[in-house]
């Protein structure tokens, strides 16, 4: 290969590496894993697999990842409030959050 092909090859890596870090996130952020752990608490109402057995309670299993997220952050601060969700997850990372909603996004949503 000359080496004008392996410099442009470079470049072009470069600016691949450089796009990824400078786009927005779109990718998943959390890990499924960590966030079934964590779920523990959550399952009282949201169910083991997700799907709460209240129908005051909404079921969580297959919902949008970048959705949950953007909810749970909410509760915790304060934008959208609820007497039985913001005590459950007013102490929450953000890296919390986000293995949360990687795990519920992760079930199925058909029980
Ligand atoms: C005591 C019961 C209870 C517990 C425990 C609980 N939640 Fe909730 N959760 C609710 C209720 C009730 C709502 C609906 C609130 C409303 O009507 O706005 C809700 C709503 C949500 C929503 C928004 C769903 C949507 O479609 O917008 C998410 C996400 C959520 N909870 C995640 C969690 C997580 C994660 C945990 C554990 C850290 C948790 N919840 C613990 C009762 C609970």
């Amino acid at each position: 290969m000359k080496l004008a092909n392996v410099s442009g090859l470079a470049a072009i890596a470069a600016f691949a590496t450089l796009s990824v870090a400078l786009l927005p996130r779109t990718d998943a952020a959390g890990s499924a894993q960590a966030g079934a752990e964590k779920a523990a608490v959550c399952a009282a109402c949201h169910g083991q697999n997700g799907i709460s057995g209240n129908p005051l309670w909404p079921n969580l299993a297959g919902q949008q990842e970048q959705y949950l997220a953007k909810q749970i952050k909410a509760f915790r601060d304060g934008e959208r409030s609820d007497v039985s969700m913001q005590p459950f997850v007013a102490n929450l990372t953000d890296q919390d959050i986000e293995d949360l909603a990687a795990h519920y996004a992760s079930l199925s949503p058909c029980p």
